[in-house]
């Protein structure tokens, strides 16, 4: 059994402050055409980037990648789906995700987007566990560096559930 802890690890005022800062150290180092957001964790933040950087050419588009079962830790099987149905060639992407931990999502997707011929792509995630990483991954842009403790809320899940939640919290086991 799983509770949430008593206060959040990163408040929503401190996620939103955050989101603005990195989107100007994106707008100033990193042209792009359009931000492919990794659904379902980066939903809430791919959102608020985007609205953040606020540029009208910018595009958006999602794909879905998921790789847990239920539990806390990862399958180790990714399945990606709608990135077939995009034609991204020749076009700048900002990869955008919830949370690098093991590594292996962002580093099955870029290898994916540089099979299909994008010119150019930076990756950012919200939340780096530096800790965990277990392939030699690095994202370019991260909001917050945390520690290796399993986090939820804004948009990050447990069994789907805590997503809705606007700050992040860890999860902390129930002894009995
Ligand atoms: P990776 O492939 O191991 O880097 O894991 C990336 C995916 O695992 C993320 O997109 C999340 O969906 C999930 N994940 C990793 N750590 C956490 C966590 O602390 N809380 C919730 N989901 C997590
Ligand atoms: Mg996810």
């Amino acid at each position: 059994m799983y509770q949430m802890s008593k206060k959040p690890m990163i408040p929503a005022r401190e996620i939103q402050a955050r989101i603005q800062t990195l989107a100007k150290e994106i707008a100033e180092s990193f042209e792009f055409d359009i931000v492919l957001s990794a659904l379902t964790g980066s939903f809430m933040f791919s959102t608020d980037l985007v609205r953040a950087m606020a540029n009208p050419s910018h595009k958006i588009a999602f794909i879905k990648a998921s790789s847990y079962g239920s539990g806390t830790e990862s399958s180790g099987k990714l399945t990606v789906t709608g990135l077939d149905k995009l034609n991204l060639k020749g076009l700048r992407i900002l990869l955008v995700d919830d949370i690098l931990d093991t590594g292996r999502t962002m580093h099955t997707l870029v290898s994916m987007l540089k099979e299909m011929g994008v010119s150019d792509l930076r990756t950012c995630v919200l939340l780096n566990k530096e800790e965990r990483r277990t392939v030699d991954y690095h994202a370019d842009f991260v909001g917050f560096e945390i520690a290796n403790e399993f986090v939820v809320g804004y948009g990050l899940d447990y069994d789907d559930n805590y997503r809705t939640l606007p700050e992040i919290w860890t999860l902390e086991e129930v002894q009995f």
